[in-house]
């Protein structure tokens, strides 16, 4: 441990570089070397963007291990995603439960999770089936679309614009306001700092004025029952309802985004994958799985080290900063057989692509794997000759594994 990755050499990636991931996705070679030679590796950070040097966790394991100890390696102290935040801004963002420790987040999270059961996932199905038909239907005629435009992201938004009850009239609005957020290193997305703070506070007034509408009339929704209170008298804050809304709409959709798109692209890359789900649609739950695990659409997240403490054979000093690399672990040849190749049939699958397990496992994991599963389904059913007609564009972003562009023909 402890080198700097030399650019000059021409092996080592800068992990933080977003024009490393616009360009090649993200740097699976270097992953599999860091996994191998150096796997808790001393990053310099990289000022200009607001990241302060970093332990760079590569190994499956490892993830594993600091995902479940967030009493060593915390959300809170410094906050769960880079860049570094001026300390004004801390205290609000630590109302969001991304950034909460035990136990603080274990009473949140319990709030939330009961929008978010299998078996309240479950009950959305027939609905997510009829929105995939709907946008599949809408491209069919035309005989070619972009099917991040026009199938990926739209198909997330409208679920949770159905799961929330906002208007259908408010989905554009929604869709260019969590773009502006989370793509953050992309100017085709946010030329500007300003417009992320201008989308993140038109968030919360949205978000403020969907609570006032559920509290003058109720409905048998999810934000009407995240609003009462729980059986101890628990309710959210104004402000924690507001950052919650806010985690929902950018948590739920770029993913899901990104995982229906590079789940697309990983088929056209494998084209014997996708006449194998033709043939047997038994596939398509293990086929969900193995696109989360293939794209990554979450490249990492951060921690903070509560106090002194090793990792590996590697000394962590309290307060330093540890950066878990799903994308990295998801590829870890300790873990799984023949990492590289793309196998819907991938039997056992631990992918941990919603996070390496601990409190903060993705709240949303069912409903992802539902809108892939069914997407593919229908996909399968009314498009089986899709193919694609250009190059993917990807997003410039460190944190997120995205497509903007998958010009596609059927
Ligand atoms: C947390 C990935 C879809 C809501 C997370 C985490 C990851 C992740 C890696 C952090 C886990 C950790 O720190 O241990 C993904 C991926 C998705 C997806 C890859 C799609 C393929 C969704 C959806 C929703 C959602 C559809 C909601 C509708 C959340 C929330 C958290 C979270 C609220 C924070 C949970 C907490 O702090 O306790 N997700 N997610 N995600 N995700 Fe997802």
């Amino acid at each position: 441990a402890g080198s700097t990755p030399d650019t000059s050499r021409g092996t080592a990636v800068n992990l933080v570089d977003p024009d490393v991931y616009a360009r090649d996705g993200a740097p699976h070679e270097w992953f599999a070397r860091l996994r191998r030679e150096d796997p808790v590796h001393r990053h310099e950070g990289d000022p200009e963007r607001g990241w302060p040097p970093f332990w760079a966790v590569t190994r499956y394991d490892d993830v594993v291990h600091v995902s479940r100890h967030s009493e060593l390696f915390s959300s809170h102290r410094r906050l769960a995603l880079f860049p570094e935040l001026p300390s004004e801004q801390i205290e609000m963002q630590r109302l969001m439960m991304l950034n909460q420790d035990p136990p603080e987040h274990t009473r949140r999270r319990a709030l939330v999770n009961r929008g978010f059961t299998p078996r309240t996932i479950g009950r959305l199905e027939q609905h997510v089936r009829e929105i995939c038909h709907d946008l599949v239907d809408q491209v069919r005629e035309r005989g070619e679309a972009d099917f991040v435009r026009d199938i990926a992201a739209p198909l997330p938004l409208y679920v949770i614009c159905e799961l929330i009850g906002a208007p259908v009239s408010d989905r554009d609005l929604l869709f260019d306001l969590s773009n502006c957020l989370i793509g953050g290193d992309d100017p085709e997305y946010q030329p500007t700092p300003d417009q992320g703070r201008d989308a993140a506070l038109a968030i919360h007034a949205y978000a403020d004025a969907l609570a006032a509408e559920r509290r003058a009339r109720p409905r048998d929704d999810l934000v009407t029952r995240l609003l009462q209170p729980d059986e101890n008298g628990d309710v959210l804050s104004r402000d924690e309802f507001d950052l919650f809304f806010l985690l929902l709409i950018v948590a739920g959709n770029e993913t899901t985004r990104n995982a229906a798109s590079g789940g697309m692209l990983a088929f056209f890359d494998h084209p014997a994958q996708w006449e194998r789900l033709l043939a047997d649609r038994s596939l398509l739950p293990g086929a969900a799985d193995e696109i989360v695990r293939w794209v990554t659409p979450v490249n990492l997240f951060r921690r903070t080290a509560t106090r002194d403490t090793v990792l590996r054979d590697v000394k962590i000093a309290e307060n330093d900063k540890v950066v878990v690399f799903y994308a990295s672990a998801n590829r870890d040849e300790a873990v799984f057989r023949d990492p590289g190749a793309f196998d819907i049939g991938r039997d056992p699958n631990p992918q941990i692509g919603f996070g390496g397990g601990g409190a903060h496992f993705c709240l949303g994991n069912h409903l992802a794997k539902l809108e892939l599963r069914v997407l593919f389904e229908v996909i399968a059913e009314k498009l089986p000759g899709i193919r694609q007609t250009g190059p993917a564009r990807r997003l410039r972003s460190n944190f997120i594994n995205g497509l903007k562009e998958l010009p596609v023909a059927f």
